[in-house]
């Protein structure tokens, strides 16, 4: 029997519960897979309540690291003890479970000098990173970006990847803890956003000018002000809705703050094409056997405590990454 979270209703964070369930054999193209661990994305929220419809009853999560422990007919990418990690699945959540049945075509097997809970951290998050810095602008050296919700679990990975990169990175956070941890990741510049003005802060910051680009994953509280922190023709990246959902947007706001772009990109968008996602794994896995990136866990729950983690991670408790250890 297999342990696993599930919802029966959307809703708050209570309506997760553990539950038991009989996996059976995997079928064909299928895999049964023991995880280690299991990564806790912020969207994980926004499917629990609602903001992305799914199914009833669901599991829920997207990420998972593990290993192989039974193949079905017609698998040959993976084999019995393989480590592996994933991301996606949306179809079917339910990654919040010790073991589960998943096809194996996505499974990323996982290189050596990464550990199951920094594989579990990161693939999401990591994937996400690696398609921001490498597909939606062709960043160059002394560029600006506004990076908010810089110490979150993103925020941390693009921060480093940014300083690589040699950008100056405005990051926003909601406490001074959280800015020293984002400064010590390689955010250059951090504003409060509880209770600094951003844009006017940016404008100060870049002379005048407004950034190159903003990558925005909070959402209602920012979305203004992040297209008033943008220089002329600059790019507003919206990644996420931390703080609500974007309603009534009005095109004609582009033209009037600057002929700007927009784009609400999605990851799955990014890993459609197999040659692509193996690219970008490549890129990221890469550099964080490499050390050039960190990948710091905050938080590390049991799958009984996945409440408190959906509290946690809601009431902006969390520092970079959250994981389930299994
Ligand atoms: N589009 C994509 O492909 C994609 C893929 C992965 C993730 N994402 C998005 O990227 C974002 C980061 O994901 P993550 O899992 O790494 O989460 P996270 O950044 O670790 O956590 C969310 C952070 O958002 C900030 N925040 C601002 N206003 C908030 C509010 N009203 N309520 C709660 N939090 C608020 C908090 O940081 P402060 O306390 O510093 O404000 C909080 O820690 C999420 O919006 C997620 O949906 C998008």
């Amino acid at each position: 029997m297999a342990q696993v979270i599930r919802m029966h209703r959307t809703g708050g964070p209570e309506v997760l519960q553990l539950e038991t369930t009989d996996l059976g054999r995997p079928g064909p193209g299928q895999v049964r897979l023991r995880h280690a661990a299991v990564g806790l994305n912020y969207a994980d929220t926004y499917f629990r309540n609602g903001t992305y419809p799914v199914p009833l009853p669901s599991g829920m999560g997207v990420e998972g690291a593990g290993t192989v422990i039974e193949v079905g007919e017609g698998v040959d990418n993976v084999q019995v003890g393989d480590r592996v990690t994933y991301t996606g699945f949306v179809n079917t959540l339910g990654a919040y479970c010790d073991e589960r049945l998943v096809p194996a075509a996505p499974l990323i097997r996982l290189p050596d000098a990464l550990g199951f809970e920094t594989a579990a951290a990161m693939t999401m998050r990591g994937l996400t990173s690696a398609y921001l810095m490498r597909r939606i602008h062709p960043f160059k050296a002394g560029d600006t970006l506004l990076l908010h919700a810089a110490a979150g679990g993103v925020g941390l990975i693009v921060a480093q990847w940014a300083k690589l990169l040699g950008l100056t990175v405005i990051g926003t956070v909601s406490t001074d803890a959280k800015a020293a941890v984002a400064r010590a990741h390689g955010v250059t510049h951090t504003i409060n956003y509880s209770h600094e003005d951003v844009a006017q802060r940016v404008k100060t910051l870049t002379d005048g000018r407004g950034v190159d680009v903003v990558f925005d994953s909070v959402g209602r509280d920012t979305f203004i002000s992040s297209l008033d922190s943008l220089r002329r023709r600059g790019l507003m990246v919206c990644l996420g809705t931390a703080s609500g959902t974007i309603d009534g947007f009005n095109p004609n706001l582009l033209a009037m703050k600057g002929s700007l772009y927009l784009t609400r990109p999605a990851l799955a968008d990014y890993i459609a094409d197999p040659t692509e996602k193996a690219a970008l794994a490549d890129e990221v896995f890469g550099h964080v056997a490499a050390g050039r990136i960190r990948i710091e866990i905050g938080q590390r729950y049991e799958l009984g405590q996945a409440v408190q983690a959906h509290r946690d991670l809601e009431s902006r408790k969390t520092l970079g990454s959250s994981v389930f250890v299994i």
